[in-house]
């Protein structure tokens, strides 16, 4: 069911209720210097689900997660010169760092889609920042809009889009920028601009003295090298829609999904969802998909999901895992 949609203009009261839904693991719309954000606890596996729920995203795209400050983004992400440089001279601000996430950071693997990099960014508005803070957790934020609708500068925007999705929308007035925030990979020695956005690659060569690279990139599909086809496929071949073991293969591990999925005679069986749900299913994929790459066995064999709801981003990941690696 919905949840009842409340709006509220930002004042201390609406900012304790706005944190305290988000650390119960509730979805909150709220203001930031660019666009409005979809936020969600980043740590959340379920909630992280309910922002590609809600905007009915057809893919599982890593989303960024947002922090009061460069120390908290710190504790998650592993910041080399380049980066503290960055940080220093944008910070806060409309640029999000795509670093090394750190072994012992509590992001779920939703909010990275399973990638060893994380985004960071530390947003330059003052109620976004106080939000951050008074939820004292990572934010996984993308924009505030259904898929493929045009990004949210107002409460009423984000209402029009999303209203009957979620449970809160904290009111700042409009978005100063109105433009998403630049995304920078610093994973390799290069400097790669994913997504341009209002800093600029000259200012960013200004600070760190080299050029920026630009990556072929849109929203919903980075192609940054090393990005959708080595880190997304698993090691083992990928079986799509099996319902029975091949033995052909050998020994095969089952992704499985729903009451009716037929499991008898695969060497081991992962649980996407037992009861079909799908918004389980997609809280658990990554960690799925990386637990099943790790079984002692010939291949992955995924029982057939519905194409319905988040089925649609599920299946998506799924036909990418198994399609042929280049
Ligand atoms: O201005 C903004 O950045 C807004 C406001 C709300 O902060 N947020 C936003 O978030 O646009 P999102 O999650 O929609 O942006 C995701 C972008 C995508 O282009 C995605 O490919 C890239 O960031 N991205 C996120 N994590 C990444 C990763 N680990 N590696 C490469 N790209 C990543
Ligand atoms: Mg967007």
């Amino acid at each position: 069911m919905s949840p009842a949609l409340t709006i509220r203009v930002y004042s201390e009261g609406a900012l304790a209720q706005a944190a305290g839904k988000l650390r119960a693991g509730e979805l909150v719309a709220f203001p930031t210097e660019t666009v409005y954000g979809l936020g969600a606890d980043a740590t959340n596996k379920d909630a992280v689900a309910g922002i590609f729920a809600a905007k009915q995203r057809p893919s599982f795209n890593p989303l960024i997660s947002h922090f009061p400050d460069r120390d908290a983004a710190a504790r998650h992400a592993v910041f080399d010169d380049r980066a503290n440089k960055l940080a220093a001279a944008f910070w806060p601000g409309a640029l999000s760092l795509v670093l090394p996430k750190r072994e012992d950071s509590t992001i779920c693997e939703l909010t990275t889609a399973g990638l060893p990099s994380i985004a960071v960014r530390v947003p330059a508005h003052d109620m976004a920042r106080a939000l951050l803070r008074a939820a004292d957790r990572p934010i996984a934020a993308p924009s505030a809009n259904r898929s493929g609708r045009i990004s949210p500068t107002t409460a009423g925007h984000v209402a029009a889009s999303l209203g009957n999705a979620i449970s809160m929308i904290l009111d700042g007035g409009p978005c100063g920028v109105g433009l998403e925030s630049t995304v920078v990979d610093l994973t390799t020695d290069r400097v790669v601009m994913l997504r341009p956005g209002g800093v600029t690659p000259e200012q960013i060569r200004d600070v760190l003295g080299v050029d920026v690279v630009m990556a072929e990139t849109d929203d919903n599909a980075p192609k940054s090298p090393g990005m959708m086809s080595s880190h997304y496929a698993p090691g083992l071949p990928v079986r799509l829609n099996a319902t029975t073991p091949d033995n052909t293969i050998g020994d095969e591990v089952l992704l499985a999904f729903g009451p009716d999925c037929a499991t008898r005679g695969f060497a081991q069986v992962l649980w996407l969802s037992k009861s079909g749900d799908d918004r389980e299913a997609a809280a658990n994929l990554f960690a799925v998909l990386h637990q099943a790459d790790q079984c002692r066995v010939k291949g992955i064999a995924i029982c057939p999901i519905p194409d319905t709801g988040l089925g649609i981003a599920i299946n998506d990941r799924m036909k990418r895992a198994a399609a042929p690696r280049g």
